[in-house]
This record gives structure tokens, sequence and C-alpha cells, in this order.
């Protein structure tokens, strides 16, 4: 974990002008896989220099793939191809990235040599069986620790494709088993009762990997190549979120976010925001490296309290954080239901939001599975992110309308998903500082 750093957010001018946030996390954590698998070199352009894809890079630079930086935001990967990684008796840390240590526990689980994966305090409290066991029916032989990190991957196992329906709604155990079904004999399917998003899937196909998928579904089978690709990472749909609803909750804002990524698996938020009255045109539609992609112009609008669809929920699972914040200030009553993935993400999201909404006289009632808020007024206060990136960067939004400051407590991890966050903030209109 980085080192301990405190924010202190407080009403600032409105918000104006253009910025594009940094790439996209999901799309870069995957060109590195996928591109160190494959035969050739694949340049990554628009690529996240976050902690959390750069511990994933690390991690293939152990076993044996070289990353070159050409620039900042740029990665060219040569690829070792499909049985090319070399094993190390050294641990893997993937730092506080769950995608990170998921998608490596497939891709490992099909390599001939022993590995383990570890991480930061965060992430080994997190849920790994939803990974090891469904791979564990593909022949994989995974150890945990009660089901939590470090994941002891034992290699040379013969793995066999499943068909698997996922109990839960998780791109990254659809995408570890798409991982390990590149290695397994005959087909692996994945059935998903909630779609989630499909980067797996539309950038193996890319690769040149043939694979089949719908919303909902995806079939592959073993024993084909993946072909060097370059990649261009549209900015991160969750990154901008902070800026979407900043600019919708405070007076006079207009705010150009560009080349935002738009796959729809991604954009539960805008048409959460939609319903609550926010006023947010697309513009400048287009397809990047297979994605949909565009520029969002959000202005200032009065919001009011929704009945949050559940079937939005997946496709904003990490957004929902700086939903309740929109919710807060809107007019009337906000329900959250069907969100319980949120206990078991950087933080538990449902648990850290209404302690911090409560600590700036928020009216939030927690439930199992998501939240009632009542909209009204933020006062200062302080507020604790439990070293989660999501939670910080959601109060430092909150803190653009409250009566007082509000101070949060341990925001280093903001570096894991979105460097450059204060600033970039601060450029557009935000007052966040470095507490002292
Ligand atoms: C991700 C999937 C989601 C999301 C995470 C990134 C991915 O997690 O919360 O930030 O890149 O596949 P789950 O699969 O656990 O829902």
């Amino acid at each position: 974990m980085s080192d301990r750093l405190d924010w202190e957010s407080r009403a600032g001018k409105p918000l104006q002008g253009s910025l594009r946030v940094p790439g996209d996390k999901s799309v870069s954590h995957r060109s590195l896989m996928l591109g160190a698998l494959a035969e050739g070199r694949s340049h990554v352009r628009g690529f996240l220099e976050g902690e959390d894809t750069r511990a994933t890079a690390a991690v293939l630079a152990q076993l044996g793939v070289r990353i070159e930086t050409p620039a900042d935001g740029e990665r060219v990967i040569h690829g070792v191809g499909l049985h090319g990684l070399r094993g190390t008796k050294q641990t893997l840390d993937c730092g506080n990235t769950g995608t990170g240590m998921r998608l490596l526990a497939g891709l490992l689980a099909g390599q001939t040599f022993d590995s383990t994966l570890i991480g930061d305090e965060s992430l080994s409290k997190r849920p790994m069986r939803r990974v090891t066991e469904p791979l564990a029916q593909m022949g994989a032989e995974i150890d945990t620790r009660d089901g939590l990190p470090p994941l002891q991957v034992r290699g040379g196992q013969a793995l066999r494709g499943i068909r698997y329906t996922l109990p839960v709604a998780s791109a990254q155990v659809k995408s570890a088993l798409l991982l390990a079904g590149l290695y397994a004999e005959g087909e692996t399917e994945v059935i998903e009762p909630h779609p989630t998003r499909d980067y797996t899937e539309r950038m193996l196909a890319a690769f040149g990997w043939p694979i089949t998928f719908a919303p909902g579904s995806a079939r592959l089978s073993g024993g084909h190549a993946l072909r060097a690709t370059d990649v261009d990472v549209p900015a991160d749909f969750s990154s901008a979120a902070f800026f979407m609803v900043a600019a919708c909750i405070v007076p006079g804002s207009e705010l150009r976010l560009l080349s935002v990524g738009l796959n729809p698996r991604r954009t539960g938020l805008l048409h959460a925001l939609r319903l609550m009255g926010a006023d947010i045109r697309v513009e400048n539609e287009h397809e990047s490296g297979g994605e949909p992609v565009g520029d969002l112009i959000v202005r200032h609008a009065p919001l009011h309290g929704i009945e949050l669809p559940e079937a939005l929920v997946p496709d904003m699972i990490d957004e929902l954080p700086v939903l309740f914040i929109a919710a807060a200030v809107a007019a009337g009553p906000t329900v959250i239901r069907g969100a319980a993935e949120l206990r078991v993400k950087e933080s538990d999201r449902i648990a850290t939001m209404a302690a911090g909404m409560r600590a700036v006289g928020v009216a939030i009632e927690e439930t199992p599975d998501g939240a009632l808020i009542q909209g009204g007024t933020l006062n200062g206060g302080t507020v604790v992110s439990h070293g989660d990136h999501r939670i910080a960067m959601s109060f430092a939004v909150a803190g653009l309308l409250a009566q007082g400051v509000i101070r949060i407590n341990d925001c280093a991890n903001v570096a894991t998903s979105f460097p450059g966050f204060l600033e970039l903030a601060n450029g557009c209109g935000f007052a966040l500082a470095q507490a002292g």
C-alpha cells in the first residue's frame, strides 16, 4: 500500500472546460495479458499509468515478458506466445488489484510451472473461491488461505473446458475462465445471468482467437494462437464518473469529458443520472479499437431521487459510490438494491459509504444489498476511505457542495486507478488539497 495521504475538499467554482481522464483500467490490464501471450509485438496507447495496471505489468515481466515504456501511457509488449511464459520462484505481487489477481489466476492455471500470487492488505481480504472453484472444475489446482489470497497455482495440470453459469455477475470470473480456456482441451462456455463487461471477449477476437459471444454468454476452444495487435485504450468511464456527477451537482457547471469509453456494459451511471434529471449529451461518437467512444457534455441540472433499476447495477458496479453522492444532494429519497457485490470490493463499499455519509450529515439507511438515501444538504466532517480509491474520489466530489470542509483520510490508493486526479480536478474548478 502507498504512503498515508489525506485530502480536504471544499466548495470550489462551477466546473468548466474539457478534460480527458486516464485510460481504462479493465482494457489496460487485458492488453498486457493478451499482448504477453501473443506472437509478436503489440503497441498499447492510452495505457493507464496506475498502480494496479503497473502491478500486472510487473508480474508479466517476472514471467519473462519484455514490456517497454516508450512514453507515458504507452507500452510495447514483446509477446512470448501462448506457451512462452517462464516460471519464477518469486511471489507475484498484484498489489491492490482484484482484476489482476483473478485474471492471472486463470492465465497461470494453464501453465507448466507453479506460481504464487499475493496482494496487499485489502486484496488479501477479497474472495477468491469465485475463481478457484470453477477453475478447479476445469482441472486447475489452486490453493488459497480459506478462500483468500495468496493463491498457490500448481502448474502442469491438463485443463478441460466446462460450461459454467456465473452465480454472481463478475467480468473478472468470466475472464479468468476464458483465459484458462485458451489452454483447455475442448470448449469453455460461460453463461451470465446478468451480462458484464465484455472486454476480454472483444480483445480475444481482435487478437485473432476464435470466440463466440453475445450479452450473457461467451464460448471458445483451446488450441489456437494469439496474434500481436495494437490497442487504443479509451478514457475510463469509471474515472469520468466523478466529473460527471460533479458537473451535474454544482450550479453553473459545464464540462466536456473527451473520448470516454462507452461500452454499454459500463454506462449504467449515464442512464441512472438521466433518470434523476441530469443533462448529459454524448457527442462525437465513434469506434476506437473496437470499442464505442464519445465525448460527454455534462451540464448542471437539479437532480431528484430515484428507485435505481436493479438491471442497471452490473453496468455501474464501480460507479455506485459516486451515485450515493448524487443521491445525497438530490431532492427526495433514492433506493439502491441488488448491489451486494459492493461489499467485496476494495472495501465494503456499502458500509464505507454509509459511515462516510453519516459523518457529513446525510440520512442513509444501509441494507444488505444497497441503501436508502435521503437527499438533502451536506455538512463538513471527516470521512475514512479505508484505502479505497473510489470512496476517496466520491467524497472529493461531495466536498463541492458541502457547507464545510470534508476531510478524507487515506487517499493514497487513488493512484491505483486515477493518477493525477487531484491536479485534473483542481484544473476544472474543484478546491481539493492535501491535508497537512
Ligand atoms: C472488472 C470487473 C469488475 C469491476 C472491476 C474491474 C474487470 O469486478 O468492479 O473494477 O476489469 O473485469 P467484478 O468482476 O468483481 O464485478
